[in-house]
C-alpha cells in the first residue's frame, strides 16, 4: 500500500461487521468485511479535528463481547452492524487543524479500524498524544 499523500485517492481499509451473531469465532468474508472506501488526500482535516494514519491496532477478547445488538446492556457498547469496529489503536497524525496536534505526531486511542482516520474536534476525546513515558 502507498502511503504517499502526493495521490488523490488511496484506499482505506475498514473492517466491518456484517453480522452481530457470528457462531464461534467471526469468519472474514462472512461475519467480518474488509471493504475499500475511496480517500480523497487532498481533503482538509476537519474543522479543528485531524487525519491519522492508523500504525497498530488492537484486537482483544472482549471484543467478542461487542458482536450483539446494542439493546443488549454490556460494559462495552455493541459494534454497529456495517460500520467500522473500533480498537485501541496507535495512529500518526497526517493532517491536522488543531493546534494541540502536528503532523507526525503519534496519538493512542480508540478510533475505527482503518488505514486512514478523519477526526472531527468533538471526537478528539478518543486520543491523546502517545508520549513514552507517559507525562502528567
Ligand atoms: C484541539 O485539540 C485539543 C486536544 O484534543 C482539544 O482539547 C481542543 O478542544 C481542540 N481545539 C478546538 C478548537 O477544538
Amino acid at each position: 500500500m502507498n502511503h504517499s499523500m502526493h495521490h488523490s485517492s488511496l484506499l482505506v481499509i475498514s473492517f466491518m461487521m456484517s453480522i452481530l451473531y457470528p457462531q464461534g469465532y467471526p469468519v472474514p468474508g462472512q461475519d467480518l468485511t474488509i471493504e475499500a472506501a475511496a480517500y480523497d488526500a487532498n481533503v482538509a482535516a476537519p474543522d479543528n479535528g485531524v487525519v491519522l494514519q492508523s500504525l497498530y491496532t488492537s484486537y482483544d477478547p472482549y471484543m467478542r463481547g461487542r458482536m450483539r445488538p446494542a439493546e443488549v446492556k454490556s460494559y462495552a457498547p455493541a459494534f454497529a452492524l456495517d460500520k467500522p469496529i473500533e480498537s485501541a489503536s496507535i495512529a500518526k497524525v497526517v493532517r491536522s487543524n488543531n493546534a494541540s496536534y502536528k503532523e507526525g505526531d503519534l496519538v493512542i486511542g480508540h478510533v475505527a479500524v482503518q488505514e486512514y482516520v478523519s477526526l472531527d474536534a468533538p471526537n478528539l476525546v478518543r486520543i491523546r498524544k502517545l508520549e513514552n513515558p507517559p507525562r502528567n
